[in-house]
């Protein structure tokens, strides 16, 4: 799959991007998380999360016990938009394609999102400031929505947010609850995953 999004031309960021960046890590941990587009660090190495908020994204799992090997990471578009710019909506739209087949595969039981591109992908129009750090159950999927760690780089009092909602994923990930795939009625705050 990964050498079928290197040649994706479904939407015309090939063409000012480098390479591709599929995506990487493990999908025995079944916990997905979504950034929005790969920046210039990860277009020249053609690997997600690669630069300065990837940095912070690897700490922010190294304090709940957790790395990158443990988790998949991919973006919601796989080619960097020109001069970093947000993802326009027919790039996200073109890029779903794969989103999809990553959940396919992958069957995580936790979708992180960073970022508000990526929440949009199950909560179109919702405010990131109003649901970060709340679990949410969308169709199959659980939904773990975060700011995006390039946020925290801006605005330092979102690093505290994010450290908090790092705490909060830890324990939902340790907790004993429903495998998604038997979607059941529970409240997001008594939801949890593993065990
Ligand atoms: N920001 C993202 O959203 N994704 C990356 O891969 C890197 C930075």
């Amino acid at each position: 799959m990964a050498d079928e999004i290197r040649g994706c031309t479904a939407c015309p960021l090939h063409r000012s991007a480098r390479q591709a960046v599929p995506g990487e890590g493990s999908a025995e941990g079944r916990i997905l998380f979504l950034g929005e587009a790969p920046g210039y660090n990860e277009d020249v190495q053609g690997r997600p999360f690669v630069g300065a908020a990837g940095q912070l994204l690897d700490e922010l799992l190294r304090g709940i016990g957790l790395d990158r090997t443990k988790v998949f990471i991919t973006n919601v578009v796989r080619h960097r938009p020109p001069e970093n710019r947000d993802p326009l909506s027919e790039e996200v739209a073109a890029c779903d394609v794969w989103f999809q087949r990553h959940l396919a595969v992958l069957q995580p039981k936790v979708v992180v999102t960073l970022g508000r591109f990526a929440m949009y992908k199950f909560m179109p129009g919702q405010s990131i400031t109003r649901v970060h750090g709340k679990a949410q159950r969308v169709g199959d999927v659980t939904v773990f929505p975060m700011f995006h760690p390039a946020a925290a780089r801006h605005q330092p009092s979102l690093r505290g947010e994010l450290v908090k909602d790092f705490q909060t994923l830890a324990q939902l990930l340790a907790a004993p609850g429903p495998d998604p795939k038997k979607p059941e009625p529970v409240a997001a705050t008594q939801q949890t995953l593993f065990g």
